[in-house]
């Protein structure tokens, strides 16, 4: 019997008696989440939901107390009983842990996911488009943001079997080109270029905007940006080595966060198409000319300009949501997607919303398969350097920090790379503290906070990971064959089971809303269970038997906590 079988077992029982397909029931039973309290029920039917999700109006009335009555206990269930609104279903014991081990067990790393919640999703194309930096000026916090959940969304609609494209919309045009040009002439250095591209271009362009202050260098910039636009050739040369380093530099930090992109195709690649845009927009007679000999397009209900949206320049050169405009038309004729997500924070919802109903004034009807996933802001995250400025600083910082505590901490002396393990701690911290809210959600950033070794943190995840690790090593591997699951009827160990019997539902409500704080504090939840069961359910000194059946017990969770972590963007240490 699969875990999913459950839901579908008690649905058919009660499509019998309520009349209703069971498909119609299935999202109306979930599993109990465990708490404090304990309690005996597994399953719950939730009444509320059974109407409406639409079913007759029959069942308005319908009482939970005569529903359960007219329940029978069979060979799955082994107790029925009524709620406030709910039916509750306990699962006979045995049958509970044989079956969750075994999913476990058989479906790896998509336990979970080849669950009935999902089998009537369809498989879909989506493009997502995040961290997206701009060349030359800073990596700032809201771009780390951006990466960790577009990564997050990329990996959860990969796992659930979608065909993902990670797209990196990198800042590599517009005037900030001009100034670096003329800044590299005189503070540039090839040297350093090639060595550290990020920070020398960014030390260039400071230097430069300092000096931008007079007339002679804007207008050289000016003149060097205007030669950029008309391809000029050695101009273009200039331009796309700053790009090409800064791009391999990005790739190799990009990776010390587990991060990579099947695209890196920025605004520069629209710059052209962009003048397309503003052509199909005046064919379309969207384009309205100001006074001032701007481009806009009229957004207002009422057609009143009350609401534009400038789309050109009064030099007919195009803007920001222009060149947004000719790579969203580019990429659905490039890869026919059918959902598209940018993830930036929310000082651009404006943008996007604008973004949007251009696409759709302009006739597209996929523009409402766009969506914008935007984020709150974080205050107060500073390195010992200062200010954030790069990408690497933020990793660096949280890799020393947390190689600090580990060291402060008896055990580390004996792990075999400590760097490398401080590294995937630090960014499960940092991950974890980012996702623990809401995304909208604002906060204030704290080191000390998210390097907590005990509560709820990336590090307590990682901690909870490595210790049930090495207890398979200490004991050898479980072996799933001949488990004795009468062995594990202890309270602290069906507390596990029936977390571990809740992982498709959480993994159902992050792919739905996008939040990845539901598996944050499903993950949270499971280490806490599985940390007590450890205490209170020793596997050294136990019979045979009660060991290997703990053995299982502890590799599932330790199987489904890295799962989980995987899909958050978090390495899983093995030790620390
Ligand atoms: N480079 C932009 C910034 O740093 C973010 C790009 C967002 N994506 C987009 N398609 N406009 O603010």
């Amino acid at each position: 019997m699969a875990a999913g079988s459950f839901r579908r077992s008690i649905a058919s029982q009660l499509s019998k008696v309520l009349d209703l397909p069971p498909e119609n029931l299935i999202k109306s039973i979930s599993a109990v989440p465990v708490s404090k309290k304990r309690h005996v029920a597994d399953f719950q039917l939730s009444i509320a939901s059974v109407i409406e999700n639409g079913s007759s109006g029959c069942l308005e009335h319908l009482q939970a107390q005569q529903l359960a009555e007219r329940l029978k206990c069979d060979s799955v269930v082994s107790e029925i009983s009524a709620g406030p609104g709910t039916v509750n279903f306990t699962i006979n014991r045995e049958l509970l842990a044989k079956t969750v081990l075994q999913q476990v067990w058989k479906d790896g790393s998509e336990y979970g996911i080849k669950s009935e919640l999902f089998s009537t999703v369809p498989r879909q194309k989506a493009v997502i488009e995040f961290s997206s930096p701009n060349i030359a000026k800073k990596f700032h916090i809201g771009h780390l943001r951006s990466t960790i959940v577009g990564n997050f969304i990329a990996n959860l609609k990969a796992a659930l079997g979608h065909e993902v494209v990670r797209i990196n919309y990198l800042g590599d045009w517009g005037m900030q080109f001009g100034l670096l040009g003329v800044g590299f002439q005189s503070f540039g250095n090839e040297e350093k270029l090639k060595s550290s591209p990020l920070q020398h271009l960014f030390e260039v362009y400071v230097q430069i905007n300092k000096a931008a202050e007079d007339e002679n260098t804007k207008k050289l910039a000016k003149d060097f940006f205007r030669k950029l636009e008309d391809r000029d050739e050695q101009t273009l040369s200039i331009w796309k080595q700053f790009r090409d380093l800064s791009i391999e530099e990005y790739i190799r930090i990009y990776k010390r966060l587990g991060v990579h992109f099947d695209e890196y195709s920025g605004e520069s690649f629209y710059q052209e198409k962009a003048q397309e845009v503003l052509k199909m927009l005046e064919d379309k007679g969207l384009l309205q000319k100001t006074i001032k000999g701007t481009g806009v397009v009229d957004l207002s209900e009422k057609k009143d300009l009350s609401t534009v949206s400038t789309v050109m320049r009064s030099d007919g050169t195009s803007l920001y949501i222009t060149r947004d405009l000719a790579a969203a038309i580019d990429r659905m004729n490039k890869h026919s997607w059918d959902t598209m997500i940018y993830v930036t924070d929310k000082s651009q919802s404006n943008h996007f919303q604008h973004l949007f109903q251009i696409l759709k004034l302009m006739g597209y009807d996929w523009a409402e398969r766009c969506q914008h996933v935007s984020f709150g802001l974080v205050q107060g995250m500073k390195t010992r350097r200062g200010e954030v400025i790069f990408l690497e600083d933020v990793l660096n910082e949280v890799r020393s920090r947390m190689l600090k505590n580990m060291t402060s901490t008896k055990t580390t002396k004996e792990v075999q790379d400590p760097v490398e393990t401080a590294e995937k701690v630090g960014l499960a911290a940092l991950i974890i503290q980012d996702f623990r809210g809401l995304l909208s959600s604002d906060y204030q950033f704290s080191w000390d906070r998210a390097l907590q070794s005990r509560g709820d943190t990336g590090v307590f995840l990682q901690y909870t990971h490595a210790r049930l690790h090495s207890l398979e090593q200490m004991h050898g591997n479980a072996q799933l064959t001949d488990v004795n699951v009468a062995c594990l009827q202890e309270p602290d160990a069906i507390s596990v089971l029936q977390h571990l019997l809740r992982y498709d539902e959480v993994l159902y409500r992050s792919s739905q809303d996008l939040q990845p704080k539901h598996i944050v504090s499903y993950l949270l939840t499971l280490s806490h269970l599985a940390a007590v069961a450890h205490k209170t359910l020793p596997v050294k000194g136990s019979t045979p038997d009660v060991a290997q059946a703990r053995l299982c017990l502890f590799h599932a969770a330790r199987s489904v906590l890295a799962n989980g972590m995987k899909l958050l963007g978090i390495t899983p240490v093995t030790e620390m």
